[in-house]
């Protein structure tokens, strides 16, 4: 009676060891992206496991990244994002004149009707290319550059301000692995051409 069952238990904790070592070098494997002095990888990691994926989907999902990210347009119910575009930022073909001048008091920022750019204080902001497209997205950013964006609010960890309306001190707080897991999840989505503006610092 006690030997099948022992062996079972052998069994179960071999699979558990032998998972969690595959664990452990997925992780030193992502740990490991090599950066250029740039901050830029030259070669792309191996594709994450489709549960790490998921978890990604379910949280860009559920964050608003696509509230801001993907174009808006006027649908038959009213605005919605148009997902043919999906988190590929502020239209490059969409040129905006400069924000009307507010006038004193408690209003103090703008939206365009794409929900993708933004006037206040800090200037006019516009939403990033956030699709894997090499040149105009986030192509050949490493996990490292990623997760320092989002921890320090400065491009790649270390470049300029993130501007508002990004929230990136909410994001920010995302575990190591759920960071990893909007990462890999943003690999996989259809990569769009569509380079996006620099901000206009603020008027005056
Ligand atoms: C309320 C609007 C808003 C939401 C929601 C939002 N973003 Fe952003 N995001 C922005 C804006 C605007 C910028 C550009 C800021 C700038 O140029 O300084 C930006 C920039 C970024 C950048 C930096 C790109 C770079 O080149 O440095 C990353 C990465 C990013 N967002 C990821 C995300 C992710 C992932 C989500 C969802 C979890 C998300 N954003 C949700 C508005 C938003």
């Amino acid at each position: 009676m006690t030997r099948p069952h022992a062996r079972n238990h052998a069994r179960s904790a071999l699979a558990l060891a032998i998972a969690s070592l595959a664990a452990t070098a997925a992780f030193a494997a992502a740990q490991s992206d090599p950066a250029t002095p740039d901050g830029v990888a030259g070669t792309s990691p191996p594709p994450a496991p489709a549960a790490v994926v998921e978890r990604g989907r379910y949280i860009v999902a559920t964050s608003g990244c696509n509230d801001c990210h993907t174009p808006w347009v006027m649908g038959e119910k009213g605005p919605e994002p148009d997902m043919s575009r999906m988190l590929s930022g502020h239209p490059s073909d969409m040129k905006l004149p400069p924000p009307p001048a507010l006038p004193e008091g408690p209003w103090t920022t703008l939206t365009a009707a794409t929900n993708t750019a933004f006037a206040g204080p800090w200037g006019v902001s516009y939403t990033a290319n956030l699709t894997p497209h090499e040149e105009t997205g986030l192509g050949l950013w490493t996990l490292a550059n990623f997760r320092d964006t989002l921890r320090t609010g400065k491009h790649l960890g270390r470049g300029r301000d993130i501007l508002p309306p990004m929230p990136w001190p909410v994001y920010g707080q995302l575990t190591d692995a759920d960071i990893e897991a909007v990462y890999s999840y943003l690999r996989t989505i259809p990569a769009i051409d569509n380079q996006v503006p620099e901000p206009d610092p603020p008027a005056g």
